[in-house]
């Protein structure tokens, strides 16, 4: 195994400046990349601008201040030249294959015979974002999730060329980035599966809410009902989190998710109107909520009595029992610490452990009401096998 010295992050938007910091907090000689200068100099300004924020509270290390750990920080728009000396490249550039697949052929063209090309997709595949650049090999995908610096999981993804040289490498650095709240959390996955881990487990619960937003829409039930179904449980409920996040997001994984998964996961007629009508969200003032006068507060008090939280449940513990099915992952318990560490949410299998029966007995009843097929309970959940696996 190559030591890592010199870490390039590609890409310095929202995410490749998070990863630029923590890769400087671990003391990397980080080159920071991108083709728009002005993304580059934010990116710069803004971690420097996190470290003080570090210093000031002295969080960083013995000795060190943001000025000194700043001096290990090049930058460059130019990707050929600064992969010269690089020892492996975060990508996180934008989400788009074309542009993914022409950068890691780049890197591997023009960097050292040893250098890691790692992707922070989302959702594409690793293999095919190496397939063509000459050392599959040495490509891998190293997911973060936002903000970097806070959130504790990455998942560090094995595609089917991935040698384990790479793996054990790109595994190692993820270990070493710090994170500023706990412990870092690493997530091996084992295969490379559409949505990975901690957004797979997740997914198949927009074909429900796909449903249950089309029903109430028939129906005239106001998505403020709905949301109070939640009983004030999360954070945000599900049709003010939709907005905060996007319609237009979502809409996009989903599709993703109905092309490589299953045609079920294919948006709904509502969202699909809303989102070429343009009412994206918090972000174009519209979306399920009217968001002019900022957040909105749904009136909590009167529920639907539509949604309901332990299908959810098991939605995502069936996703999590397919995973294990499919070797992207040994055992369940790090479904369960990812989604913690991913999303500040727990897994599905804690409650599942003593719940998968009536679990499954709901989703066999969903299924026959909704013809949503993909939500079949899937053998290792249907059979409780999984509770005695390995952990
Ligand atoms: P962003 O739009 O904030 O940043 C993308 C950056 O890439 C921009 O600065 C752009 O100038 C640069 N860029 C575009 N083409 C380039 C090229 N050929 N060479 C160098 N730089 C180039 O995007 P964001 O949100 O940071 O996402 C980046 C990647 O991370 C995407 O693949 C996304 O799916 C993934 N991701 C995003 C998460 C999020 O919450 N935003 C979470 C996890 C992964």
């Amino acid at each position: 195994m190559v030591e890592i010295k010199n870490l390039l992050v590609l890409g310095t938007g929202l995410m490749g400046n998070g990863i630029g910091q923590v890769a400087l907090m671990a003391g990397y000689n980080v080159t920071l990349v991108d083709i728009v200068e002005e993304a580059l100099n934010k990116a710069a300004a803004d971690i420097e601008g996190g470290l003080k924020k570090l210093e000031a509270k002295g969080k960083l290390g013995e000795g060190e201040t943001a000025a000194s750990v700043m001096t290990k920080c090049a930058k460059s728009t130019d990707l050929a030249s600064a992969v010269k000396n690089a020892d492996i490249v975060i990508e996180a550039v934008i989400e788009k294959l074309s542009v993914k697949k022409d950068v890691c052929k780049t890197t591997m063209n023009n960097g050292p015979a040893h250098v890691i090309f790692a992707s922070n997709t989302s959702t594409m595949s690793i293999t095919e974002i190496g397939k063509d650049c000459g050392a599959p090999e040495r490509v891998c995908g190293m997911h973060f999730f936002n903000p970097v610096p806070l959130m504790s999981c990455i998942e560090v993804i094995k595609s089917a060329d991935t040698s384990d040289d790479t793996f054990n490498t790109a595994m190692d650095v993820a270990k070493k980035l710090p994170c500023l709240r706990g412990k870092r959390y690493i997530a091996p996955v084992l295969k490379d599966r559409p949505g990975f881990i901690v957004n797979r487990v997740n997914a198949p619960v927009g074909i429900y809410r796909s449903y249950i937003t089309d029903y109430a829409y028939e129906n005239g039930i106001p998505w403020e009902q709905i949301d109070a179904d939640t009983g004030g449980i999360m954070p945000m409920p599900p049709y003010v989190l939709a907005d905060y996040v996007g319609l237009d997001t979502s809409y996009h994984a989903a599709n993703y998710y109905a092309e490589t998964l299953h045609p079920d996961f294919t948006p709904g007629k509502v969202t699909t109107r809303m989102v070429k009508e343009g009412k994206l969200g918090r972000k174009t003032g519209q979306g399920y909520y009217d968001w002019s006068k900022g957040r909105p507060e749904p009136d909590m008090s009167k529920k639907a009595g539509l949604l309901d939280l332990e299908l959810i449940m098991a939605i995502r513990l069936n996703e999590g029992c397919r995973l294990i099915e499919e070797g992207v992952v040994t055992g369940w318990k790090v479904i369960d610490d990812a989604n913690m560490a991913g999303m500040n949410t727990p897994g599905p299998f804690g409650a599942g452990k003593n719940n998968w029966e009536k679990y499954t007995k709901k989703l066999e009843e969903f299924v026959e009401k909704s013809g949503r097929e993909y939500l079949k309970p899937c053998e290792l959940m249907r059979t409780g096998k999984f509770v005695n696996m390995k952990k």
